[in-house]
């Protein structure tokens, strides 16, 4: 399998979400379509808008973004890509970090801010409901409460249908579920960092979908030279096909999400859907820590 195939690429199995319906697990990660340190605007906006409008046309129906990217402009560029929305197409978006310069994020969780920004992601997705709001982190200075709270308001008022966390452990999962049902988690997850590997057991166990960010170790799994070579030339696929399938493969509840601002990447990592790792490529894998 190459990257050329992915024209005819089958879609990734589905999930059903709580609150939010059937989505395919293979989706969009729409952090990398602005400028650099998540800052600014994009070096080509319509390069951006391109990426976009592809990973839809090749049957992406579930894209991750954030209020905090750019910030507003990655929601921005969706808006203009693709509003009017496809029926069935899913944006999941994010509050909770403040941005004061590139690579710099700020947790804040009080909440008339996260009020504000959720109202703020209406606008600028253009929509009447958002479709999947993620606490993008619990912020330690505020009591979750409040937090959570507000969050469970926000759904109560139609403000947005389905609810999820980012970076949590299983006690702030199983605390934030008093408050409103947990329809996604968000926590860093790839072949080279499991640690979050309580959490998705937990997912796996309620029902939850679990969204591995940086799958492919925000790049590093597919660079030349790395721990996949091997497999990846023996299985005939790339390197971030492969850190892809073994997500695909390790749980029904992940979904991953890889970044890009590559047509061609885009349509690389979409074809890991058809990627079926065999029983032995997939032992040594998970044996790989
Ligand atoms: N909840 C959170 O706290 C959190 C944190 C970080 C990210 N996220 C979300 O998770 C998504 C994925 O994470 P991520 O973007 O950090 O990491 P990632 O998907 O693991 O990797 C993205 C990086 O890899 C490169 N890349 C992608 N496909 C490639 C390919 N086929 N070959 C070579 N290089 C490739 C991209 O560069 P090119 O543009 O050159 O392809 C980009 O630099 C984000 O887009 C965002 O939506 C969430």
């Amino acid at each position: 399998m190459s990257q050329e195939t992915s024209q005819h690429a089958k879609p990734s199995t589905t999930i059903e979400l709580k609150d939010l319906g059937t989505v395919h697990r293979l989706g969009f990660g729409a952090m990398r379509i602005v400028g650099d340190g998540v800052w600014g605007e994009p070096a080509d906006r319509k390069a951006a808008v391109d990426v976009v409008k592809r990973a839809v046309e090749l049957g992406v129906d579930f894209i991750d973004t954030a209020d905090s990217y750019g910030p507003n402009v990655s929601e921005e560029i969706l808006a203009e890509a693709l509003h009017p929305y496809k029926s069935g197409l899913k944006i999941a978006t994010k509050v909770g970090f403040t941005r004061t310069g590139p690579n710099v994020w700020v947790p804040l969780g009080r909440a008339e801010y996260l009020r504000q920004q959720t109202e703020l992601s209406l606008r600028k997705l253009k929509v009447d409901s958002l479709d999947l709001l993620q606490l993008h982190r619990i912020d330690p200075k505020v009591d979750p409460d409040e937090q959570f709270s507000v969050l469970r308001d926000l759904q109560n008022e139609g403000k947005v249908k389905a609810l999820g966390l980012s970076q949590v452990s299983v006690a702030e999962l199983e605390e934030a579920g008093k408050y409103f049902t947990v329809s996604t988690v968000q926590n860093r997850f790839n072949l080279t960092d499991r640690s979050s590997e309580d959490v998705l057991n937990y997912a796996e166990a309620n029902g939850i979908g679990f969204i591995p960010w940086a799958p492919i170790s925000a790049g590093d799994l597919a660079k030349p030279g790395g721990p996949l070579d091997e497999l990846a030339a023996r299985l005939g696929a790339t390197t971030s096909q492969v850190a892809l399938a073994w997500l695909l493969r390790r749980s029904p509840v992940i979904m991953p999400i890889p970044g890009t601002a590559s047509i061609r990447h885009l349509e690389e990592n979409l074809a890991a859907a058809n990627l079926e790792l065999d029983d032995r490529s997939y032992a040594e894998l998970e044996a790989m820590r």
